[in-house]
C-alpha cells in the first residue's frame, strides 16, 4: 500500500530540499528533519508487549516495542535517513546493501551487501530518498525475501508514479512511505519535477 504524507510539515521542508539552491548542508539536514517525520508514520503499525513498569506514584502496565527493526539503507543516498531513524530507534540494527543505477540500462547493480546469513530482525525498513523506476527498490525487497524477512516496508522521500506501480506489481505486500509521488521520469530515468540526484546533492558531488 501506497503512504503519501500531505503533512504541512513534511511538504514545507521538501519544497525546501527541491529547490536548486539548496546547498548540501541544508539539503543534508532536511533530509534528516523529513526521515525524523516519515519515521513516525511508517512505525505506526509496529507490535506492543506489555511490560511491567514503576512509576514515582505506583505500578502499571506500560508498553514497549515487541518486534526487533532493521534498517537498510540503499548506499548512498540512504545513508542520509540512518541517523535520523537511530535518534527516535536507537535499538535498531543497520544493515547496508550498496546499489547503483547502471546509466545505460538504468538496472540496479550490487556491490556491497553486509546482511549476516539469516534474518536478526522482524521488520525491514528499506531507506532510499529516490524511488524513481523502482528498480533497486525491488532488487533490494529480494534481496532482504532471499535472507528471510518477513515484514518489509520502503521509506523514501519522492517517488515517480512508474517506480510506485513496479514496486507494488513486483512486491504488493510491501508498504511504500514517501513525501510526495511526482509526475514522471525523464529519459534518462531522473524524477521530473523530483529534487536532481540525491546522492550527489547530499554529498556534494555533482
Ligand atoms: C539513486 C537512488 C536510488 C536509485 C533510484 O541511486 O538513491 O537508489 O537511484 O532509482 P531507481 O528507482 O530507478 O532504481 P544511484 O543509483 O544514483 O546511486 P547513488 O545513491 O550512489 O548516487
Ligand atoms: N535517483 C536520484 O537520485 N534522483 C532521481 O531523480 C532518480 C534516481
Amino acid at each position: 500500500m501506497l503512504f503519501q504524507s500531505d503533512h504541512p510539515l513534511i511538504q514545507h521542508k521538501l519544497t525546501l530540499l527541491r529547490r536548486q539552491e539548496t546547498e548540501p548542508k541544508k539539503f543534508r539536514e532536511l533530509v534528516r528533519e523529513l526521515t525524523w517525520l516519515l519515521a513516525y508514520e511508517s512505525l505506526r503499525d509496529v507490535r506492543l508487549t506489555d511490560v511491567p513498569i514503576t512509576t514515582p506514584m505506583g505500578t502499571m502496565v506500560g508498553k514497549e516495542m515487541g518486534e526487533k527493526v532493521g534498517l537498510v539503507p540503499i548506499l548512498r543516498a540512504g545513508l542520509g535517513m540512518v541517523d535520523a531513524f537511530l535518534e527516535i530507534l536507537p535499538m535498531a540494527q543497520v544493515w547496508h546493501i550498496g546499489l547503483y543505477r547502471d546509466h545505460r540500462t538504468l538496472e540496479p547493480v550490487e556491490y556491497y551487501n553486509k546482511l549476516p546469513s539469516g534474518p536478526t530482525v522482524q521488520v525491514c525498513l528499506i531507506l532510499d530518498p529516490m524511488l524513481a523506476t523502482g528498480g533497486s527498490a525491488v532488487a533490494a525487497v529480494d534481496i532482504l525475501k532471499r535472507w528471510g524477512a518477513q515484514r518489509i516496508k520502503f521509506v523514501g522521500l519522492i517517488a515517480a508514479p512508474e517506480g510506485v506501480k513496479r514496486l507494488s506489481q513486483a512486491h504488493p505486500d510491501v508498504d511504500i512511505h514517501v513525501a510526495a509521488v511526482d509526475d514522471h521520469l525523464n529519459d534518462i530515468g531522473y524524477i521530473v519535477p523530483g529534487l536532481g540526484d540525491a546522492g550527489d546533492r547530499q554529498y556534494g558531488t555533482g
